[in-house]
């Protein structure tokens, strides 16, 4: 077991602003980066600010930014850093800081009460829901979230445009309306939601340029790019280009 010291800059401050800070903490094998921070709360800085919960990559709080990267601090373990470099810690960069590494991550709450929720099918009842593994198969990996919002951080329309907020839902709420698009048993359209054209008019998809920026930062490795943007784009595309639907919104349109 071999313990060595590792130089840290850790970004402290509040919503008024703040710097970076230097410390030098002891690194233990085995450890990842919300060790070395729970170290330095112990040892150096006891007012240090940082969110976590169960310690394994599964409540999605502990998001932050290592060197840039949006990543859990949970895991990110100090072996994929040289034992020369200086780790920078700060908090993640697209929403308000509360303080130090906490940051206010209210507008993806917000974003996420704005995408309709699954509507039942009619004359169904709740437990007689029933549907084939391969018609669930694609929308299920979605289903792995753990909604630590790394995906909506890293996106550029968002990251360095705040004035895109209110227009844009972020990868993972769009991934979220491609997964009720996709369920097979959602009774949306025949309850008036429309979820491609909402997606389109309401939440922004046509911001997504699939740089698949979100893809590489997600913990549970979901394809939000290729298996939920893109495949959401195409299905807004055929509606825009499918003749029934330009007709029915012509009248809808006439009849307004
Ligand atoms: S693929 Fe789309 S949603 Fe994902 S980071 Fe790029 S622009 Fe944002
Ligand atoms: S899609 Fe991935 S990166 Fe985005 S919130 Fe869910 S788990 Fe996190
Ligand atoms: S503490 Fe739960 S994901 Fe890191």
């Amino acid at each position: 077991m071999s313990s060595y010291t590792a130089a840290f800059r850790v970004w402290r401050g509040d919503a008024d602003g703040g710097a970076l800070e230097d410390f030098r903490v002891e690194v233990n094998e085995g450890e990842v980066v919300l060790d070395i921070i729970h170290r330095l709360q112990a040892t150096q800085a006891s007012d240090l600010a940082v969110r976590w919960n169960c310690k394994a990559g599964k409540c999605g709080s502990c998001s932050a930014e290592i060197n840039g990267r949006p990543r859990l601090l949970c895991m990110t373990r100090m072996s994929v850093f040289s034992r020369e470099e200086t780790i920078t810690v700060t908090p993640l960069r697209a929403f308000p800081v509360v303080r130090d590494l906490v940051t206010d991550v209210s507008f993806n709450y917000a974003k996420a009460q704005e995408v309709p929720a699954f509507v039942p099918p009619p004359g169904v009842a709740a437990g007689d829901y029933r549907m084939q593994q391969i018609d669930v198969e694609r929308p299920q990996e979605f289903r792995k979230c753990i909604e630590c919002f790394l995906c909506q951080d890293t996106c550029h329309v968002v990251r360095d445009h705040e004035e895109n907020k209110a227009s844009f839902a972020g990868p993972r709420f769009l991934m979220r309306i491609a997964e009720l698009d996709m369920h097979p048993l959602d009774a949306a359209a025949g309850a008036g939601v429309d979820r491609k054209k909402t997606a389109q008019d309401e939440h922004g998809l046509g911001y997504c340029n699939i740089t698949k920026c979100c893809t590489e930062v997600c913990p549970e490795n979901i394809k939000i790019t290729d298996n939920a943007l893109i495949p959401l784009k195409e299905r807004a595309a055929d509606r825009k280009y499918d003749p029934l639907v330009w007709l029915g919104d012509k009248i809808f349109r006439r009849t307004e």
